[in-house]
């Protein structure tokens, strides 16, 4: 073909440039599986851009030829703003779930009775294995590929066809006796074996681990960058249909053989199965198998065969009537306890943590396990040298189930949970009714020093790009920081920066510029960055709002500590704020050594008022209490609203409440209200007033 190959492609006529086109498109869709799905190149670098540039100048000169398929328009395409939104013509839906053999028996029978047929009439099923993915829909047009999207909430999902276009088990084209419109759907994952090395890879350039496979294949599939896609092995089974132009087929396992034959991957365990001893005998089989598959599988689904008997079955709320998903119990494996480490908490929690011989539980590596706290480890009576049932279920940390009583060995001794933090040697208490127990240590405890200092620079708090965990540490071991503070007197030492091993001008004038750049914070990010007990974003949000000004909320809170002042009822009253909650805040605010630093933090900072709220509105400056069900936004809404209006939201009526929105229900606080002579609307008055 060098003869076409060679003249201009401006000169070639349209057959004789669709022809040249099919051609490089077809070998480079060769290349790029061997590339991108086998690992094994199969040209150079150079060959490979040539054949591009020459794809690319085909499409100039010929626009037509630039198909949605052409690999012109795949690998490496521009990076799309985001994922638009697809609805699903036919709703993705999900299945019902059966935990053992009886929910089985149950799901049968239900179908019988439904259908109205003698409890001893076969009824046909199939049955898969339920792949722990990520579900897809794959729209087909004349036998093209033209969109693919994910389930998102089963009406609409996001339109990730260009990442799908990498997966080898996703045809372009379909051919043969095909409709003119169909969507095949089904189970996106990557395989245990892929995971592995692409965590290790991970881990080794520093880069972000995936939990399971199935997050990493989710990671993996929703990259704006298909390029990134691509690199990934992922696969895919299909088992299922959404919108279909024309019936392909009167039977489930009839489906599974059409689509197998244009070129999808069906899974090779489906069966047939015509009583409930065969299912049954599927799902140990299966599950017996389970370990030593290549893709994780969370358990089997059962289809009613009949595609008319499906069709009367219909379905209820979102999950079919004529299917069910069949779970396994979560993975498990024995291994040896070799130890139990302590970890301190930003709060001085201690957590037990325990070091495992290496063991795989379902295709993943794991060496740590959590034991929770001091009662678990002694309602379990787990010793160190144990033998004990370890077990990972989806996206959970690992567990430690039991303890394998025979396989004790002789000598070992109940485990005694330490009473004084491993770390710094304080006393460590519980409190009453607590289940964790503290270091009393605070800031003289490194340990409770670095956590706090993680969460400080951490991302919701300062986000201090390039200071992560791991320079917390170093720079705290070697008493460059030792409180938030010090993080802003950095500056002064760049010069002590400088001579440390792996730090070069470049990265310690990017550190410190990323600090500056810090200085200005809004006081919602800096309460929340403080790390008090119980006082998560939304709470440092509500103290910003509602204090305004660092000087304020503090003066508040020093005249808080009398549990009798108005200040005290102040706190208490703000909604989203309980005596717990007010009590670690007051606690927190007693301590000398945080007035100290927030002193500090005070005068090295510029701490921002949350964005001011409207002023200039019927509700600004007012206390609203909201009671009683809301009909037409949820509470947190219409307390956004009301906030955003300039309005402070209490949870109790009082005195200084100047009105109750009141919906069906509202009982004593509505009642409360009228004692006190409080203007009570309705919610419909409400949304009136806030102007819809
Ligand atoms: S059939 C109308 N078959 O499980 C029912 N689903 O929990 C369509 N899944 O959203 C689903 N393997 O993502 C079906 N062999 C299989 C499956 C499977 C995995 C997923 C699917 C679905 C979820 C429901």
């Amino acid at each position: 073909m060098s003869d076409v190959a060679d003249i201009p492609p401006g000169e070639l006529s349209e057959d004789e440039a669709r022809a040249a086109h099919a051609r490089i498109a077809d070998e480079i869709r060769l290349h790029n599986e061997a590339y991108y799905q086998d690992d094994a190149p199969t040209v150079s670098d150079a060959e490979y851009d040539a054949l591009f540039a020459r794809l690319l100048a085909l499409e100039e000169a010929h626009p037509g030829l630039r198909t949605e398929d052409s690999p012109t328009q795949r690998v490496g395409a521009a990076p799309a703003q985001g994922f638009a939104k697809v609805r699903h013509s036919v709703p993705m839906l999900s299945l019902g779930n059966a935990f053992d053999e009886a929910d089985v028996g149950e799901f049968l029978a239900r179908i019988r009775r439904f259908l109205n047929l003698p409890e001893d009439d076969a009824i046909d099923i199939v049955a898969e294995p339920k792949i722990d993915g990520l579900s897809v829909s794959l729209r087909y047009e004349k036998g093209r590929f033209v969109r693919g999207a994910t389930r998102g909430d089963g009406s609409e999902g996001e339109d990730i066809t260009a990442n799908l276009r990498t997966i080898g088990d996703i045809p372009d084209k379909i051919a043969g006796d095909v409709p003119d419109v169909i969507e095949v759907r089904g189970e996106v994952y990557l395989p245990k074996s892929a995971f592995l090395k692409l965590n290790a890879a991970h881990e080794e350039a520093g880069a972000k681990v995936f939990a399971n496979p199935r997050n990493a294949a989710a990671g993996s599939l929703r990259q704006l960058d298909v390029a990134v896609t691509a690199k990934r092995p992922l696969r895919m089974f299909a088992y299922s249909w959404g919108e279909l132009s024309a019936e392909i087929a009167d039977t489930q396992w009839e489906f599974l053989e059409r689509i197998s034959g244009w070129g999808f991957q069906t899974n090779p365990l489906s069966r047939r199965c015509g009583t409930l001893e065969d299912i049954i005998a599927f799902h140990t089989d299966v599950g017996e198998q389970r370990a030593s598959l290549d893709y994780d599988i969370d358990g089997v689904v059962y289809k009613v065969n009949r595609l008319d008997l499906q069709r009367r079955l219909g379905f209820v709320s979102r999950a079919p009537r004529w299917a069910i998903a069949h779970k396994f119990p979560a993975e498990q494996a024995m291994t040896v306890l070799n130890d139990i480490d302590i970890q301190v908490g930003r709060t001085g929690s201690l957590t037990p943590v325990a070091r495992l011989e290496p063991v795989t539980v379902g295709g993943v590596v794991v060496s740590n396990a959590t034991l929770h706290n001091e009662d678990e480890i002694r309602r379990k009576d787990v010793r160190i040298g144990d033998t004990v049932v370890v077990q990972r279920a989806g996206d959970v940390i690992p567990q430690v189930v039991r303890v394998v009583a025979d396989k004790r060995p002789k000598g070992a001794t109940p485990y005694a949970f330490p009473t004084h933090c491993p770390v710094c040697g304080s006393e460590a208490v519980r409190g009453e009714d607590e289940a964790v127990r503290r270091c009393t240590g605070g800031l003289i405890c490194s340990a409770q020093v670095v956590e706090r200092l993680k969460h400080f620079v951490s991302r919701d708090a300062f986000d201090i790009e390039g200071l992560g965990a791991k320079h917390i540490t170093a720079f705290h071991a070697d008493g460059f920081v030792d409180g938030p503070a010090d993080i802003f007197r950095l500056k002064a030492r760049r010069d002590v920066l400088l001579e440390r091993e792996g730090w070069g001008e470049q990265s310690v004038d990017n550190l410190l510029d990323a600090i500056e750049e810090r200085r200005t914070i809004g006081l919602d990010r800096f309460i929340y960055a403080l790390g008090i007990r119980q006082v998560g974003q939304a709470t440092a949000r509500l103290l910003a709002r509602n204090y305004g000004t660092l000087d304020a909320w503090r003066a508040a809170m020093n005249a808080a500590q009398d549990r009798e002042s108005a200040a005290y009822r102040d706190l208490l009253d703000i909604d989203g704020i309980g005596a717990s909650v007010a009590e670690d805040i007051l606690a927190f605010l007693h301590e000398d050594h945080n007035r100290q630093v927030l002193d500090d933090l005070d005068e090295l900072l510029e701490i921002e008022a949350l964005e001011a709220a409207d002023t200039d509105t019927p509700v600004s400056g007012k206390t609203i209490v909201f009671t009683g069900t809301l009909e037409k936004m949820t509470r947190s809404e219409a307390k956004a609203r009301a906030e955003a209006l300039g309005a402070k939201v209490s949870g109790s009526v009082s005195s200084k409440t100047d009105l109750v929105v009141a919906g069906p229900g509202a009982g004593s606080k509505a009642r409360k209200a009228a004692e006190l002579g409080i203007e009570t609307i309705d919610e419909d008055t409400w949304i009136d007033l806030i102007g819809g």
